[in-house]
């Protein structure tokens, strides 16, 4: 789970990880309140900053400097509402300005290639680091932390010579970055990143910017994490199908997509927005993956949460029958038609399912003994993404046809 950047200030600050004051706001008259609360506290400027789990905020101009109350509202009146690569913005953080000296930049990491946590630092901070370790790599550091040391102040100061960090913000730093590491240890985080780390002019080290990734799998023994979670950005139907223990994403395109196992519903994806190309350029709408042994039910939870994504205008059943044999989710769909049925909720789109491997046979030929109304069967995965993308365009003319051909066979 991402964390936003005042989620991720927090926390820093309840392990005294010096941050600026600030706070959130939903509304410009809000954020106009908060700021006038900064400037009376002190602030000779306060920064209004777009909360989205994106990066690259400040070039798509969310984060802005106000001298006053009456600018902190409109420059909060501009921001909230805005799109940043897809994410619409619902808050933001109104902060204090602080006198910046210098930016550096510091993040801890799981490295699962060396099976290791991993430190980055660097004293060119502020822009994108990927940028900086392409064009000046050895002003990047990377150190490894071993998993059973840790970090002790010894370590943090060795990571901030290593990063070039210059004499007046090492022992700042150390301290800030010994604290960090309690956060990504103490709650169980895969990054916690910060860029920028500043020098200000005062000769302080602050966290400006904070961006933590928490392991889902810890979950168990995080209780104060669930309460983190941004139920107003995820998607409803992905909340539900991860309460039914299904992997479900919401895409963009009109053709829904569900199959078993991850790598097969990868490619099926690439196979339906190739074929889609012909026509008018259909993509998938989402996908789920039933995993590997698919009940009857678990189909049924599958269609009913794709069904009810209302992009959705074809749906591409593609399975592969291994350990759950194709006849086994041939009796699933059969089910699944029927307890949605049952439910109210009856298959009012076009499906095309293609079964290969273990049992297809068999499973095929429950599906057209079954004759359920509006599924059509097809031999190749490519066939049956192009018959998909095909129906997706003219769904609504086909809804309910009670076709149910085998083509090819
Ligand atoms: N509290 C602040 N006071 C003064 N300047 C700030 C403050 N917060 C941010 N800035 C300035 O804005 C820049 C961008 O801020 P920040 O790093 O938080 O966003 P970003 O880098 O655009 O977003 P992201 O890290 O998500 O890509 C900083 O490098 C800093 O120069
Ligand atoms: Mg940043």
């Amino acid at each position: 789970m991402d964390l936003f950047e005042h989620q991720a200030k927090e926390l820093f600050a309840e392990y005294g990880v010096p941050v600026p004051t600030g706070k959130v706001a939903h509304t410009p008259q809000e954020a106009r309140a908060i700021a006038a609360e900064l400037f009376a506290a002190g602030s000779s400027k306060v920064v209004v900053k777009a909360q989205v789990l994106t990066g690259g905020r400040g070039k798509a101009g969310g984060v802005k400097l106000a001298d006053t109350a009456d600018e902190a509202e409109e420059l909060a009146g501009r921001i909230l509402g805005m799109d940043i690569k897809g994410h619409t913005v619902h808050k933001v953080l109104v902060e204090e300005g602080s006198a910046i000296a210098e930016e550096y930049y510091f993040s801890f990491l799981l490295d699962r290639a060396n099976r290791t946590f991993l430190s980055i630092c660097s004293a060119e901070g502020g822009m994108e680091i990927e940028e900086v370790a392409e064009t000046n790599p050895d002003a990047v550091a990377k150190v490894d932390i071993s998993a059973i040391d840790g970090v002790d102040r010894d370590k943090a100061r060795e990571i901030a010579v290593a990063g070039r960090l210059p004499e007046k913000a090492r022992e700042g730093a150390a301290e800030l970055i010994e604290r960090l590491w309690a956060v990504f240890t103490d709650e169980d985080a895969t990054l916690v990143e910060v860029n920028p780390l500043i020098l200000t002019a005062g000769g302080e080290v602050k966290a400006l910017d904070g961006k933590v990734t928490l392991d889902d799998n810890a979950g168990f023994r995080q209780e104060s994490h669930e309460a983190l979670q941004d139920k107003a950005a995820a998607d409803p139907l992905e909340a539900r199908a991860k309460e039914k223990d299904l992997n479900y994403v919401k895409l963009d395109g009109s053709v829904g997509i569900i199959g078993n196992g991850a790598g097969l519903v990868m490619s099926t994806l690439d196979v339906v927005a190739y074929a889609g190309e012909e026509f008018d350029g259909q993509k998938p709408a989402n996908f789920l993956d039933i995993g590997g042994g698919a009940s009857a039910e678990v189909m049924a939870n599958g269609l009913e949460i794709v069904l009810s994504d209302a992009d959705v205008k074809s749906v591409f059943v593609n399975v592969f029958g291994g350990i759950t044999a194709c006849d086994a989710v041939a009796n699933g769909i059969v089910a699944a038609y029927k307890l949605l049925d049952e439910r109210g909720e009856t298959v009012d789109r076009p499906l095309v399912v293609r079964l290969d491997g273990n049992n297809a046979e068999l499973g095929r030929k429950i599906l057209t003994d079954a004759a359920l109304s509006g599924v059509e069967q097809v031999d190749t995965m490519d066939d049956a993404a192009r018959r998909a993308a095909e129906l997706a365009v003219g769904a609504g003319a086909r809804q309910g046809a009670g076709n149910n051909s085998t083509a090819g066979a």
